[in-house]
């Protein structure tokens, strides 16, 4: 089961009109990352649970075929709890162990060894875990051992700074638990009050630590940091075109039909499909979604979204993320003025 409702309050104004999970990452919906860790554990049955931007869930994802697993879309009707959206899947879970993974976070090593250790052992539910430097953001976890002793979500006075990881293994007692407890604060079911419920029934819940990268990416330094480590790993290609007058240094990746005019590259970074980069400079940790026009700018370190054009812009972009049909120009007559049309929570630092 995939957690893909919510709202998504941290990333707006994005989220006004978008769903988080479909934000590129290196040019890939976060979702995505998901649904192949999922498969690559061997789980082809995927329940996705959606709220107001179902439409655009199911335009992105469909049945599954692409990724050769089968898709059910599970309508929660508004996001209010983990624990909920498990109860809101009830009949879909019916009797069977399954894995939840939320639908926001990226896990670079995916989930397959940890599924394996789930179906070897004996527990009634596999917890990931992570170091973490603000463990307050996040649900906390308190061990003894392998065996999870206590869980608080987003404590203000945090008892260890292991953080609950967005992919849990459970078996169907997690339904009965979900359905004992009650809204926290925050008005929401909460997923790591129903593990405690187990914990207290004397079920065995156990946890893994893991060594390597993972993120939550509801923030945009958070998510920013996905691009980051995703471009890490890209392999160079061109199947678009770079003329002469360009430059390219370093892992770049520029996909079908885009094209590179007098610019320079500098790589890590990607240009997607159909976009095109005119006498502009694109820095390290870039990604530049399909359709987008860069023409006489420079933009390093940000993610681009589609069809989106940027054009004649003084100073360098930065640290951003720019959504979809966004144009961003320089006025070329007289007045010199500033001209915005911005929605509700932008964010623009002008230099
Ligand atoms: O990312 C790990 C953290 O995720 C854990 O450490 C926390 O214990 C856990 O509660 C969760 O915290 P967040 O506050 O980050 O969860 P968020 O509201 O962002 O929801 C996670 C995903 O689940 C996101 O893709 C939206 C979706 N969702 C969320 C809720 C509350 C739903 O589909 N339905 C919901 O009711």
């Amino acid at each position: 089961m995939i957690l893909s409702g919510g709202e998504g309050t941290r990333l707006r104004p994005i989220t006004h009109t978008s769903a988080k999970q479909l934000v590129p990452v290196a040019n890939k919906p976060i979702l995505f990352y998901g649904l192949e860790s999922l498969r690559e554990a061997g789980i082809n049955d995927i329940g996705i649970i959606v709220g107001d931007t179902e439409d655009e869930i199911r335009e992105a994802v469909g049945d599954g075929s692409a990724w050769g697993v089968e898709v059910t879309y599970i309508r929660q009707e508004a996001p209010l709890g983990l624990a909920h959206a498990v109860l809101t899947a009830a009949d879909f879970l019916a009797d069977t162990p399954f894995v939840m993974y939320l639908g926001d976070n990226l896990i670079k090593e995916g989930i397959a060894a940890f599924v394996d250790e789930f179906r070897r052992k004996d527990v009634d539910a596999l917890i990931l875990l992570a170091h973490v430097t603000e463990p307050q953001r996040f649900g906390v976890a308190k061990l003894d051992g392998t065996r999870i002793v206590e869980l608080v979500e987003k404590p203000k006075d945090p008892p260890s700074d292991l953080a609950l990881v967005g992919a849990y293994m459970f078996r169907p007692s997690i339904l009965d638990a979900s359905q004992a407890i009650k809204p926290s604060w925050r008005n929401e079911l909460e997923i790591t009050d129903a593990i405690q419920h187990l914990i207290d029934g004397g079920r065995r819940v156990e946890a893994h630590i893991i060594e390597g990268w993972w993120k939550d990416t509801g923030h945009l330094e958070d998510l920013l940091e996905a691009n980051r480590m995703v471009l890490e790993g890209i392999e160079p290609r061109c199947e678009g075109s770079i003329d002469a007058a360009s430059r390219v240094d370093g892992r770049v990746v520029v996909e079908e039909g885009a094209e590179v005019v007098r610019s320079n590259l500098r790589g890590p970074a990607i240009v997607g499909r159909d976009s095109r980069i005119v006498d502009s400079y694109i820095g390290p940790f870039t990604s530049i979604y399909y359709g987008v026009t860069v023409e006489g700018s420079e933009l390093e370190h940000s993610i681009v979204m589609e069809n989106s054009s940027i054009v004649n812009i003084p100073g360098r972009i930065e640290d951003s993320l720019i959504g979809k049909n966004v144009e961003i120009t320089r006025a070329q007559t007289r007045p010199k003025t500033f001209r915005f049309v911005l929605g509700d929570n932008s964010r623009v630092g002008l230099i």
